[in-house]
């Protein structure tokens, strides 16, 4: 679409009451100013501008490549569209103008703005809700044979005209020779002493360049977060578009309510989801996975027919079949080949677990490579770290480590290799070895019966 979208988002927000601009509060974890750049890219627009001011340099960092327009002191809708064409040039063909703070406006909904503009040769087409409570919101004018006429802000408008319900939702379509050439005719004179982009609509209108409105059949779409209330109500209908998306196809959600996946999540057939399951980032989850409940995932892999249960996983690679949990923690570079296992209370960083390899209880693994058929016992812990650096453990296929063996890294387990409980192994094992660290057990015979005596006699 040979379309350019300027997104509108100087404003501080006061209202989120908030040291963080209000466009960079997240909405399931995505930026609301990135939702509304995804959805202008996905409807196709070819060049995007973004008018930044309120904390500039914090918007702007949310949004590598992009072009910003800067826009230092606001005042107001149409002032910020003269900084970005002075930013920018004059702008020919469609130009969609997004408002920064609408996180839920579909790509659709910009699309069918731009098609009624080429279709209709309006000069500008104007996105419109009818709210149930229109307070705050700039209202769309008709006249009596219902050609839009203008538009008129709330705090603009005479009592009597209160009740009018078809609310401007801040979203537009211009033609861009149009939007050049009046744009410096808006004044400052309303309530608000600001420059409104909304009276360029009164301004073609009385111009004879067509003016059209489309009503969104989709309200949720339109509303702007203006205080932290709104942010989570957007969040729950943001939810709701996208765990359905997933149940229709094919993802069985026990309690959609409870469970939240962010927009760049990847789901296959038949994946099943318990309550309480976080799926934020980037996620791909294969077919007939099964999460949850009580489960965190970022940024992570998970294989075709896994199991994760009661665990957190940041940055990891789960494997085909793999098994995580209970209350597993998979920090970044934690791998699970296909089939393995970390289990129950288990925390896994920068490694790598072969294929078939277990770890099932209590144990740290970091720094390690563990190869395929290796079984890790009870309470093991890599020491990694010498407290300068970290350093490897590399234990070989078919390895058995007992319960609570100390691997002292650098350390290196050879192939089909044993430790013995308890040990504390700090020098490399041999292939097919045992490596054991322990002090003679000694047994001192009739010791507890002389005890008992002794306690006895003393009370
Ligand atoms: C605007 C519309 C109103 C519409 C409402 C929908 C105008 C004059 N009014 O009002 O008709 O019903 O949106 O939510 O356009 N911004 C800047 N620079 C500025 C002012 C605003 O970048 O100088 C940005 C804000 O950061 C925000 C967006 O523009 O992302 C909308 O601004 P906001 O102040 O919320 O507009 P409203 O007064 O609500
Ligand atoms: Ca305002």
């Amino acid at each position: 679409m040979k379309a350019t979208a300027i997104i509108l988002a100087a404003g501080e927000g006061t209202r989120m009451n908030s040291d963080m601009p209000k466009v960079a509060h997240e909405v399931l974890g995505v930026s609301i100013i990135e939702h509304v750049v995804a959805a202008a890219q996905a409807a196709g627009v070819e060049r995007v501008v973004v008018v930044t001011g309120h904390k500039a340099d914090v918007v702007e960092a949310l949004l590598p490549g992009l072009e910003f327009a800067r826009q230092n002191e606001q005042h107001g809708t149409g002032h910020a569209v003269m900084c970005a064409l002075e930013a920018v040039g004059e702008l020919a063909g469609p130009v969609v103008i997004l408002a920064g703070d609408v996180p839920l406006i579909r790509p659709e909904t910009i699309s069918s703005l731009v098609e009624t503009a080429a279709s209709t040769k309006a000069a500008c087409v104007v996105l419109s809700a009818r709210f149930p409570d229109p307070t705050g919101y700039g209202r769309i004018i008709r006249d009596a044979s219902g050609q839009v006429t203008g538009i008129t802000e709330h705090k603009d408008l005479p009592a009597e005209l209160l009740g009018m319900d078809e609310c401007n939702v801040g979203s537009y379509c211009f033609d861009g020779a149009a939007l050049s050439a009046h744009l410096h005719r808006l004044e400052a004179s309303n309530a608000q002493a600001e420059y409104y982009l909304t009276d360029l609509v009164a301004l073609f209108a009385s111009e004879g360049l067509g003016v059209r409105a489309v009503i969104t059949d989709d309200v949720d779409e339109s509303h702007g977060v203006n205080s932290r209330v709104q942010l989570a109500e957007v969040t729950r209908v943001l939810q709701r578009r996208i765990n359905e998306r997933h149940m229709l196809a094919g993802v069985t959600m026990i309690s959609p309510e409870s469970t939240w996946i962010a927009p760049g999540v990847t789901l296959g057939r038949d994946v099943i989801l318990e309550p309480m399951t976080f799926l934020m980032g980037e996620v791909s989850v294969g077919d007939r996975a099964h999460l949850g409940p009580n489960t965190r995932i970022t940024d992570s892999t998970i294989g075709a027919d896994a199991r994760v249960d009661s665990s957190i996983l940041l940055g990891a690679d789960v494997g085909v079949g793999a098994s995580v949990g209970p209350v597993a923690y998979l920090r970044p570079g934690a791998v699970l080949a296909a089939r393995a296992k970390a289990g129950t209370c288990v925390e896994i960083k920068n490694s790598i677990v072969g294929e078939n390899s277990k770890v099932p209880h209590l144990s740290y693994i970091g720094d390690a490579t563990i190869g395929s058929g290796v079984n890790v016992g009870a309470g093991t812990i890599t020491c990694n770290y010498d407290g300068v650096a970290k350093h490897r453990t590399i234990i070989e296929d078919g390895v058995f480590i007992g319960s609570d063996t100390m691997l002292v890294a650098p350390v290196r387990i050879g192939e089909g290799a044993i430790t013995g409980a308890g040990s504390a192994i700090a020098r490399d094992v041999p292939a097919g070895a045992l490596g054991i660290e322990r002090t003679e057990q000694r047994n001192v015979t009739g010791f507890a019966e002389r005890r008992r005596k002794q306690t006895k006699r003393d009370e």
